[in-house]
């Protein structure tokens, strides 16, 4: 089967210089993730967790340190490069859902797939599939306005699945969330991960975080803990 490593980061620094201020956000962070995994990344505020998924999802670099995403390193790729690893390898999730307000639910759904030149027919069909796979059916014309939270983090994970990444990133996707809409979408990541997609999300709450089979610890730019969960 070859190597089932999807992502390797070794020895990560960031530093975010400031002018007189230099903040150490990670201090030299390795992990690796399997192949359909389902990781969730605890630790207090400000102990480094987005900026370690800003990493890992291309949307950032490291100071220090090397990233291989499926065996490619990727710390050396220009912007260009790495937008287009990014589009086509890795769904995000975000707290806040960052839908387009005048965008209805079907549209936002199509819109990573306009910017990699899909067709529109394809991008229907792909959209409704996406849309039907987080129950959503029949809310496809609505403004996320016109969507309760649940249902608009619900268009935010179609979105994400709709190019067909391997690696979707969460982070802190239910912190909007009541406990009940929170564990219906945790719901959605059990079934994509099922489907052989690797999900990391980073959550403060241990009732989220135990759904998935490996909880990794952040504290102070480092990683204190790495357990795999016996359920
Ligand atoms: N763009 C930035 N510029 C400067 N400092 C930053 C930047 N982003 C994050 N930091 C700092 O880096 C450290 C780690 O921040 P990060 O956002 O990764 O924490 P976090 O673990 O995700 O916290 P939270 O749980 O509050 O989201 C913090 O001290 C933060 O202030
Ligand atoms: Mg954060």
């Amino acid at each position: 089967m070859g190597d089932s490593r999807v992502i390797e980061a070794k020895d990560i620094h960031k530093t975010y210089d400031l002018g007189d201020i230099k903040v150490h956000a990670l201090k030299g962070v390795s992990l690796e993730i399997k192949k359909g995994d389902f990781v969730s990344i605890m630790g207090a505020s400000g102990s480094g967790k987005s900026t370690f998924m800003n990493i890992i999802g291309c949307l950032d670099k490291p100071t220090k340190g090397e990233y291989y995403l499926d065996n490619n390193q990727v710390s050396s790729l220009d912007t260009d490069e790495l937008a287009e690893i990014r589009n086509k390898k890795i769904g995000f999730v975000f707290q806040s859902f960052n839908l387009l307000a005048r965008t209805t639910a079907i549209e936002n759904v199509e819109l990573p797939m306009i910017y990699n030149n899909t067709d529109s027919k394809k991008r229907a069909e792909r959209a409704n599939q996406a849309i039907k796979m987080v129950g959503l059916d029949g809310r496809e014309h609505h403004l996320p306005s016109q969507l309760s939270g649940g249902q608009q983090q619900r268009v935010a994970i179609a979105r994400a699945i709709v190019n067909n990444p391997s690696i979707i990133l969460a982070d802190e996707p239910t912190g909007n969330l009541d406990s009940q809409t929170s564990m219906e979408i945790m719901g959605i990541f059990k079934a994509l991960n099922k489907e052989g997609k690797t999900i990391i999300m980073i959550t403060h709450e241990q009732d989220i975080a135990r759904h998935a089979e490996r909880i990794v610890t952040f504290k102070d730019g480092y990683i204190i803990e790495d357990k795999v969960q016996g359920n």
